[in-house]
Parts: structure tokens; C-alpha cells; sequence
């Protein structure tokens, strides 16, 4: 199978992105690899702190080791790790990429301990995928009232952006470019930098790839016009979130007696899987 560094450098030359999507369970990584398998891509699984308190971090690694060793190009990543140890629990555990979740800390703290894991991951021996976050985007895959505050003046610039990457030696630059976690209940999320994405990937080094963090509620055209100027990889929780819970809601209302749990969990996978099929289908539309 390929590493996840060979099929990034490829959606990075070919200016597709890799679909990155988290879960909580089992049911949830069954759905998201079969609409991979249906698009013909290869897809990342995310566990972020809850998500990995909840499936447990090693059986997360064997659903991807199981699902790898039937052929599937499926890769596991710790997502927003918020702190060395946690990283480095998931680098001992198998994981292709963790990421070192230092937004909430100063420049220089979060260049640290980035740093750490960094050091890490390649002394693992393995080639595991490290990536920092810079800037502030709000902090959970949930329905939102309104755009966090702190988010407008807190968007990553493109001279920290290229000192980070430096000093760090992270592999992958998860930056503040106008994307926020979460959905808005009201309407579609605020529009997406891309003037900044452009200027922050031409100061970067070729070897260093983009994610974009809160993909849900973002438009088509905007998703297109961010991958087209240099984003890699995106990130989708809260619309699977949400499909998965009105799946399996709309199908006890149908059916109020029902207790077998494949009678109405399999509503909302296969609610996450059509979520997850038509974001993959946009990934690598040209
Ligand atoms: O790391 C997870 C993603 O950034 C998810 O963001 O819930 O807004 O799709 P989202
Ligand atoms: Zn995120």
C-alpha cells in the first residue's frame, strides 16, 4: 500500500484533496470506507480526544489495520491531540499522522511542544505524518448560534505560517484561513480566505502539505477554489455528526417499536455514507 505521504504528494501535484472524517465508532468508519470504496479514493479516519476516549485507541488501529489488510487505502490520524503524550500514545499505536493541537498556546509554547512530537514521530522509526495547527478556529464539531469570536482576529499569517513550518519540521500545516468548526444553524459558514490560502502555500516549502479544518457547512464552489489554491487535505465531523444522528432518529420515528439495533443504526450509516460519498466526489472534481 501507498504511505500517506506518497498519496498526499500525489492529490498535491494532481490539486485534489484527500477526505479526512471522524468517528466515534465502528458503524461510522464502515460507512465512510465503503463511499471511499464506492468513489475509488483513498480517505482518512480521524479520532480527535472524545472520539478516541469513546472507540478506544487501539480499536480504532485494528479497524484500520483490518480494513488495510483487506486492500482498502485507509489511514488513521490522531486529530487535534492536545497534548506530547497523547501524540505520542498514537504514534506508538500505529497511527499514520498525528496532529499536536497548539492553538490555545503561545507562538513559542505551541512551536515547542510541536516540535516534540515532531521529534518523536521520527525517531519512531515508522514514517509517521506530524501536523501543527496555527491560528484559532473555534474548537468543537457541533451546531453553531454564531461565528466564534476570536476567530476573525485570530487567522494565520504568512510569516508565522512559514517560521512554524520551519522551526517545527511538522509535515503538514493545519492553518486559520477563515474556516471555523462547526455549522452554523442558520445559514452556510462564513466564506473561506482564499487570497490567504494562496499566499500561504506559495511561502511554504513543495514537501508541506495544507489542511483545511472545518469543512462542514462550507460551499461547494469555496471548497473547489481553496483545494485549487493549494489545500490537500479537509477535514468533515459535524455534517456526519449530524447525518448519523438524523438517520437513526428518522428511523424510530418510522418504526417507534423497533429494538434491533442493525434495524435502525444501519439509517444512519447509511446516512454518513452519502454525506461522506458526495464530499469525496467534490474532493476530486476538476
Ligand atoms: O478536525 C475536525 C474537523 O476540523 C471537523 O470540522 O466539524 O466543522 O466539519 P467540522
Ligand atoms: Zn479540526
Amino acid at each position: 500500500m501507498r504511505s500517506l505521504k506518497e498519496v498526499l504528494s500525489i492529490a498535491k501535484t494532481s490539486k485534489v484533496a484527500i477526505g479526512h472524517f471522524n468517528i466515534s465508532d465502528s458503524t461510522q468508519f464502515n460507512a465512510i470506507v465503503s463511499a471511499a470504496n464506492e468513489v475509488d479514493v483513498p480517505v482518512l479516519i480521524g479520532v480527535s480526544e472524545g472520539e478516541k476516549k469513546f472507540i478506544g485507541i487501539q480499536n480504532a488501529a485494528a479497524l484500520v489495520r483490518t480494513a488495510v489488510d483487506s486492500g482498502q487505502e485507509v489511514y488513521l490520524n490522531l486529530d487535534h491531540g492536545h497534548s506530547v503524550t497523547d501524540c505520542k500514545d498514537a504514534i506508538d499505536a500505529g497511527f499514520d499522522s498525528v496532529m499536536f493541537d497548539g492553538s490555545k498556546l503561545s507562538f513559542k509554547e505551541n512551536i515547542n511542544k510541536t516540535k516534540e512530537v515532531v521529534e518523536y514521530a521520527r525517531a519512531s522509526g515508522r514514517e509517521v505524518l506530524v501536523e501543527g495547527e496555527l491560528g484559532y478556529i473555534g474548537s468543537s464539531s457541533k451546531m453553531l448560534d454564531a461565528v466564534p469570536e476570536e476567530v476573525e482576529s485570530a487567522m494565520t499569517t504568512v510569516e508565522q505560517a512559514r517560521e512554524f513550518v520551519e522551526t517545527t519540521g511538522v509535515d503538514i500545516l493545519a492553518p486559520s484561513v477563515g474556516n471555523i468548526h462547526g455549522m452554523l444553524k442558520s445559514s452556510g459558514n462564513p466564506k473561506l480566505d482564499i487570497e490567504r490560502i494562496t499566499q500561504i502555500r506559495d511561502a511554504l516549502p513543495d514537501d508541506i502539505f495544507m489542511v483545511l479544518h472545518g469543512g462542514s457547512g462550507i460551499s461547494d464552489s469555496n471548497f473547489t477554489e481553496s483545494i485549487e489554491a493549494g489545500i490537500n487535505i479537509v477535514h468533515i465531523n459535524t455534517e456526519i455528526r449530524r447525518a448519523y444522528r438524523e438517520g437513526i432518529e428518522s428511523a424510530l420515528k418510522n418504526d417507534a417499536e423497533q429494538i434491533a439495533p442493525y434495524k435502525y443504526i444501519n439509517k444512519g450509516r447509511d446516512a454518513v455514507r452519502a454525506v461522506v460519498s458526495a464530499r469525496l466526489k467534490l474532493f476530486i472534481k476538476k
